[in-house]
């Protein structure tokens, strides 16, 4: 395997003041500590690079370094998660190779309701939906019907999500997309609440795609008066997922509905141009159908999450799915230059 030259790109705040390097122990549990100590282990020259308030200094050091990849784990600009698609954008004008879904994947994807009118019009099933722009009246077309889940059209890992975003009329429905509006200053989008299982679905590849074994997320039955929509207590807060006895592991399905899944998500995946990696939020309802939250490019690829538990499910252990990233890159670069 060829040692390669790699910049690892990162949000400035996520580089500790008193570990700068990385050279600390696993203890330091974090996304970018894994991917570079996997980088090391794997015997590549790595190069931290974090990216705050100005792109000078990465424009410098790329233009100087030239690193023979960059592993692009941005997540945001000026504290702005819409941003991190200008970050792909630079790399694409810069000419360097660089890991994970480019500016136009990043497009697509951030904005849910844009999201889904593409889903939708490539015959993807997603929940029917209206968004709610910033001092509009609200209307509910007829095609959409309560209950709704409203959410921030443009956040990420359930930020402004909780158990009083599935709203049952209007009332309720004004007041939610209103708080949004005044704490997130984007628009809100209000998506029919989706009954049903619901998986996290790791997708990897570019022409060929591999989708790993659905993670799924077991909880509390409605009956119970436990949460029904995956907040970030549920996801995070270990007091809470106890008392509501929520928990994470593979989902089983029968053949027919598992070949289902994938080749919904595969479908949803190339038609929203995501590259190298990505996860699918899914919901399977009662009746069979399988229904896209959400796609996520450039996923969580952290040690123990769910990508990486899936791929380790698939027999691609941790620094083999690094690898894989990196190699899906390299190529998917290759061949558009040829
Ligand atoms: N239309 C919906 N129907 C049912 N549950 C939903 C719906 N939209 C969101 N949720 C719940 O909220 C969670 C977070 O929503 P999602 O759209 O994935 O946003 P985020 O980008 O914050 O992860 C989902 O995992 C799911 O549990
Ligand atoms: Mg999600």
């Amino acid at each position: 395997m060829k040692k390669l030259d790699i910049t690892v790109l990162m949000d400035a705040a996520c580089i500790p003041a008193e570990d700068p390097e990385f050279t600390g122990g696993s203890a330091s549990d974090t996304t970018e500590y894994h991917v570079v100590h996997a980088l090391r282990e794997l015997k590549h020259a790595v190069t931290i690079l974090g990216v705050s308030d100005s792109v000078q200094e990465m424009v410098r050091h790329l233009s100087e370094h030239r690193p023979d990849i960059v592993f692009n784990l941005t997540e945001q600009f000026r504290d702005d998660r819409g941003m991190d698609r200008h970050i792909a954008g630079l790399l694409e004008l810069m000419d360097v190779p660089f890991t994970g879904t480019g500016a136009l994947g990043l497009l697509l994807c951030r904005n849910k309701g844009l999201c889904k009118q593409l889903l939708s019009s490539r015959k993807v099933r997603v929940p029917h939906f209206v968004v709610v722009p910033r001092g509009k009246r609200i209307h509910v077309p007829k095609t959409v019907s309560f209950p709704l889940v409203v959410k921030p059209n443009l956040e990420d890992g359930s930020d402004g999500i909780s158990n009083a975003s599935l709203v049952y009329d209007d009332e309720a429905l004004n007041a939610r997309a209103r708080m949004v509006h005044e704490r997130y200053n984007q628009s809100a989008i209000a998506e029919e609440y989706i009954e049903g299982r619901e998986l996290y679905v790791g997708v990897i590849g570019n022409n060929r795609l591999t989708v790993l074994p659905p993670r799924e997320i077991f909880l509390p039955k409605p009956e119970t008066g436990g949460p029904v929509l995956a907040t970030q207590r549920v996801k995070f807060d270990t007091d809470y997922q106890k008392r509501w006895n929520i928990r994470f592991g593979f989902g089983e399905f029968e053949e027919k509905q598992l070949q289902n899944i994938v080749r919904t998500c595969k479908r949803a995946y190339r038609a929203l141009q995501i590259q190298d990696y990505g996860r699918m939020d899914v919901r399977v309802t009662p009746d069979g159908h399988v229904v896209i939250l959400e796609a996520n490019p450039n996923p969580d690829i952290a040690y123990g999450e769910e990508v990486a538990e899936a791929a380790s499910r698939a027999g691609i252990e941790y620094e083999a799915l690094v690898q894989r990233v990196l190699n899906l890159a390299l190529r998917r670069y290759r061949s558009a230059k040829s």
